[in-house]
Formats: C-alpha cells, sequence, structure tokens
C-alpha cells in the first residue's frame, strides 16, 4: 500500500541543513546591454557559475516542462512553485481550460449550469484579466466563453476588464479592447445585449493577491458591484486611451472607470440575480475578489451592497478554503508533493518571503494548498512587503530582511530545510525600469551571499534557483532576437516573463564529496528539483517523480 515512508539514499547522509533559495524572475540569458542580471553585481551569483557543469547548470522553467499548453507559453511563478515542489508536471490550468473548452465538458459542467439559471432574468458578468499573456487568462478563453454562453440563451452580457501591460506589453490593451469590442458588437447583432461596463489596470483594480491591500479589492467591487468609479466614460475604448495618458498611468495601474449610458447611468453594476464569473485560470490574484464575491461575512472593506448573485470562478482557486464554490473548471490536484514527504519523515522546514510572494514558496510550493501539513514541524514567516508602491521605487525590497530571518533559521539548528523566494528580479523587473532591475538583481544576489554564509557556518547545503526568467530580458524582440522599435522610436520594454531557462546550483561544506549534475539529464526542468532536495536531505525520491538531477560519484 501506499506510504509517505521515503527509502534512505544509498550514498547521501541524513541531517544536513539544506537552504532551497528561489530567486523568483531570474534567468539565464546572453549578456547585453538589456539583461539586467548580467548588468548587475553579482559576484555571488558569478561564482556559482564557475561551478558547472558539475555544480550549476540551467533547468527549463517555460512550456511544457512546467505543464503550460505549447512551448510559446513563458514561464510563471504558480507553474513554477508548483513543478519545484511537487516534482511532476502536472497540466495547468492554462491547459485544463483549454481542454474543457475543446471537449464541451466546460458547457456541461455543475458550475455552468449554476450560472446557466440566471441567463433567463439576470446579467451574466465577466470579470478578468483581458491580454493574451496566458498567465492569469487569456483572451481567446474568453471569446470561446462568451461564444458558449450566447449560444446557451444568455441575454445580458457585462464585461468588466482589468487590463494587462505586466504578462504582456504595455500599451497592448488598447487593441485587446478594440478585439473585445468588435465580439461584442457581433454578439448584440445576434440579439445579445453585450458591453463592456467597467475596467481598471490590474495593479490598482481588483487584482491584488496575499491581502497586500484591500483596497485595490474595493476600488475593483466600487466600479464592478456598484458602478461607481473616478472616471466615467460612455466607451471603453476612449477610456483605455484617455486613461493611459495620465500621469503615472499604463495598462497596469489604469485608474477604474466606469461605462455609462448618455444619461451617465452606469450600464452594468451587479445586482441581485445576476451571474458573475471571474475568468481568471489562475488564483493567487483572484482569491480576495472571490471572498468579497461570495463570502456572507466579509470584513475587509464595507461593501455598501452584498447581491445575491450566482458566482463561479474559471477555477477552483483555494482547495482547503474550497472557493469559491462554484467553478468551471476542476484545479490540477497537485497531491503528494516533496513538502509533505519531507515534513512526514521528519524534516523541520522553515519557508519565508515577503507579501507578494510569500504564497509562492508556501501555497504554490505545497501543490496549492494553504498551511501547515505539520504546525510542529513547519514554520512558515511572511514579511509584510511595503505597499501602495511599485516596486522599481524600493528595489532593494525585502531581500536583506528576508535573507536576515532565512540566516537566523540556519543557524539555529531548528531546521532541517530553510526555504526562500527572493522576488527582486521579477517584482522590479515587471515594472520595466532597467535601472531598478539592476539594483533588484544586485540586492538578490546580497541576500543569496548572506544565506550561503550560514550554510557555510553550519556545515549546510545549498539549492540556489529560480522560477522562471524575467530581469534576464528587458526588451521585446523580433525573431531573429533583435530589440523591436515602437512607434515612438524607443525600444520596447518587455515588462513580463520570458521562456528562457533559469540556472541551479547546489554545494556547501554539507555536500557530499562525489555529488554532481548528472549529464544525462539534459532536458531537466523545475519539476526536476523536488528529486533533487530529497536526495540532498538523504532520500532516495518517490519513483513517479521527476528525475533526480544529482548522482554521487566515487572518488
Ligand atoms: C503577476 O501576477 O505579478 C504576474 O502576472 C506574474 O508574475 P509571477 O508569476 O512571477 O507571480
Ligand atoms: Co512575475
Amino acid at each position: 500500500g501506499f506510504s509517505w515512508k521515503l527509502a534512505d539514499h544509498p550514498k547521501l547522509p541524513k541531517g544536513k541543513t539544506v537552504a532551497v533559495v528561489v530567486l523568483d524572475g531570474w534567468g539565464e540569458a546572453t549578456p547585453n546591454e538589456y539583461n539586467c542580471i548580467h548588468k548587475a553585481e553579482t559576484p555571488c551569483m558569478d561564482s556559482l557559475k564557475k561551478g558547472a557543469p558539475e555544480r550549476w547548470r540551467l533547468v527549463r522553467a517555460h512550456g511544457t516542462a512546467v505543464g503550460l499548453p505549447t512551448e510559446d507559453d513563458m514561464g510563471n511563478s504558480e507553474v513554477g512553485h508548483n513543478a519545484l515542489g511537487a516534482g511532476r508536471i502536472f497540466a495547468q490550468g492554462a491547459k485544463l481550460v483549454d481542454l474543457a473548452l475543446a471537449s464541451g465538458k466546460f458547457f456541461e459542467g455543475g458550475g455552468f449550469k449554476y450560472i446557466k439559471e440566471s441567463f433567463e432574468n439576470g446579467t451574466l458578468h465577466l470579470i478578468g484579466l483581458l491580454s493574451d499573456g496566458g498567465v492569469h487568462s487569456r483572451l481567446d478563453q474568453l471569446q470561446l466563453l462568451l461564444k458558449g454562453v450566447s449560444e446557451r440563451g444568455v441575454k445580458r452580457v457585462r464585461v468588466h476588464i482589468l487590463t494587462d501591460g505586466r504578462d504582456v506589453l504595455d500599451g497592448s490593451s488598447v487593441g485587446f479592447v478594440e478585439t473585445l469590442e468588435n465580439d461584442l458588437a457581433n454578439l448584440r447583432e445576434k440579439g445579445v445585449d453585450a458591453r463592456i461596463a467597467s475596467g481598471g489596470g490590474r495593479m490598482n483594480v481588483t487584482m491584488d493577491r496575499y491581502e497586500n491591500d484591500w483596497n485595490v479589492v474595493k476600488r475593483g467591487w466600487d466600479a464592478q458591484v456598484l458602478g461607481e468609479a473616478p472616471y466615467k466614460f460612455t466607451n471603453a475604448l476612449e477610456a483605455v486611451k484617455k486613461l493611459r495618458a495620465e500621469p503615472k498611468a499604463n495598462d497596469q495601474y489604469l485608474p477604474p472607470f466606469v461605462i455609462v449610458d448618455e444619461s451617465g447611468k452606469p450600464v452594468g453594476p451587479i445586482v441581485d440575480g445576476d451571474a458573475v464569473v471571474t475568468f481568471n485560470f489562475r488564483a493567487d490574484r483572484m482569491t480576495m475578489i472571490a471572498k468579497a464575491l461570495e463570502y456572507e461575512n466579509f470584513d475587509k472593506f464595507d461593501r455598501v451592497r452584498f447581491p445575491k448573485i450566482r458566482y463561479a470562478g474559471m477555477l477552483e482557486y483555494d482547495g482547503e478554503l474550497k472557493l469559491p464554490s462554484h467553478y468551471l473548471v476542476s484545479p490540477p490536484e497537485i497531491d503528494r508533493t516533496s513538502g509533505e514527504y519531507l515534513v512526514y519523515n521528519g524534516i523541520r522546514t522553515f519557508a519565508c518571503s515577503e507579501t507578494v510572494k510569500f504564497g509562492h514558496v508556501t501555497f504554490f510550493w505545497n501543490g496549492n494548498r494553504s498551511g501547515y501539513f505539520n504546525s510542529e514541524l513547519e514554520e512558515y514567516v511572511e514579511i509584510p512587503s511595503d505597499s501602495g508602491i511599485t516596486f522599481n521605487e524600493q528595489p532593494l525590497m525585502k531581500a536583506l530582511q528576508i535573507a536576515e530571518k532565512a540566516r537566523d533559521a540556519i543557524l539555529s539548528g531548528k531546521f532541517d530545510q530553510v526555504r526562500v523566494n527572493l522576488p527582486n528580479g521579477d517584482m522590479v523587473g515587471h515594472t520595466g525600469d532597467i535601472e531598478a532591475t539592476v539594483v533588484a538583481c544586485k540586492a538578490a544576489d546580497a541576500a543569496v551571499k548572506m544565506i550561503l554564509d550560514a550554510i557555510e557556518q553550519v556545515g549546510g547545503i545549498y539549492v540556489v534557483t529560480a522560477d522562471h526568467g524575467n530581469a534576464e530580458d528587458m526588451v521585446k524582440r523580433d525573431k531573429s532576437g533583435k530589440p523591436l522599435l515602437g512607434k515612438d522610436g524607443k525600444i520596447q520594454i518587455l515588462t513580463s516573463h520570458t521562456l528562457e531557462p533559469v540556472p541551479i546550483a547546489i554545494g556547501g561544506p554539507g555536500l557530499a564529496p562525489g555529488v554532481r549534475f548528472r549529464n544525462d539529464v539534459p532536458t531537466g526542468g523545475l519539476a526536476n528539483v523536488a528529486a533533487t532536495v530529497m536526495n540532498l536531505h538523504g532520500f532516495e525520491a518517490p519513483s513517479d517523480y521527476e528525475t533526480t538531477l544529482v548522482e554521487v560519484v566515487d572518488n
């Protein structure tokens, strides 16, 4: 029968402290002026790289290696941390939604039947990220959803858009709105009353995560549910174009707006009897709005009105909380993660990051599961992130504080695994500010150094890797790799993640002398890291895990 007990590794000892460091948004690319990791002083990461090929290598962090639909899909933190923690590749939300739409199962499930009951007398509201980024949502899925509901009797549809500019180029929101408006016009011709009702930039409206700033969700609530916002327009395209010109506004940070009719009345507040679908498949930035839409008792902000609606998520966003209770596609069932195995085998675990990435190194790492497996053996520490700023204003973020917590955890002797996420490369990379991203990378490198020094002191082992690329390439390129210029003649800044592989380095005084990277796993990816880490703790990985990256040679 099944057992949580892991076999002893035939050659590697137990009892070493293992630091697992995840640099968020830290890929490997050719050195050039848009590679912020190359431009930054990163003596620690540079020295690790000198250990290649035995103690430094690259692993795949995008596309099918992390369960995404195609090799054109850039990596992201959700799928990256899922793979790192679970040791296997699961078909991820993006792909599961594609499959459900292609097979038609999407429209046959309980979640869809539930919202469909409002089609006759209510309005269907669709809230989500409007882009083809493929990280949180995809425009083509929204289009199929619109088509599907129009064929199934919907009478009135209101779309509440969140503009992107983070997983896609800044400024691309205009084109996405044009496409959507066109689709909605087609629906109107078919007799469906379909319109955009409200909008705002994803970082300013609705899509906060890990309870960093409830005001973000409130701004969305006011626009989407109450029909109230500081800006009113009769046309969404005009709204996006005008608001982009406001000081400090860009796609990510557009202020909230509502669409009003000629008499100034909002065209789509959410009212009793309506149905609501949040069409993002990714969980982290949907759980807060899901709580606001679903929880009878809610004290995070004054909702003013709590309409009686039928609400479904594209996916279930939190399996522990069963949130939301209705959803259109079942999420991947990520079971038997390495974290759970290791705790069952007595590994005392410490995990830490700052708020914006805290759930990544806990919830995502543990297969989208909140909380501890065993609170006696685990401690998770969240350092509050600065809120209300864009991280190019504070590129150091909390890297030092995270490293100090990790150092203290390592030196305390109370933990076998000390795991952190260092957010700088990613969070600052997403702002598109090249100078600030260089500062960010330097800060992350210094944090790694502090953790490695502590490992040195206790005779431990380190594993340093990343979840996906971002900071190593800050410019949009053509197929041949040449930087692309915008209409204004300036380069097009790439705020998004990349398709690049990421480094993994192992070392430390506790690493047995014969341990080195195998050379027979050339296509290794993030999912191979879990078995590797289990080995370094002195265990064999379960047989269905992706294979380990290391071998032990006698010398
Ligand atoms: C975000 O949510 O900030 C971006 O869309 C993806 O970034 P992450 O995958 O690194 O969290
Ligand atoms: Co990111």
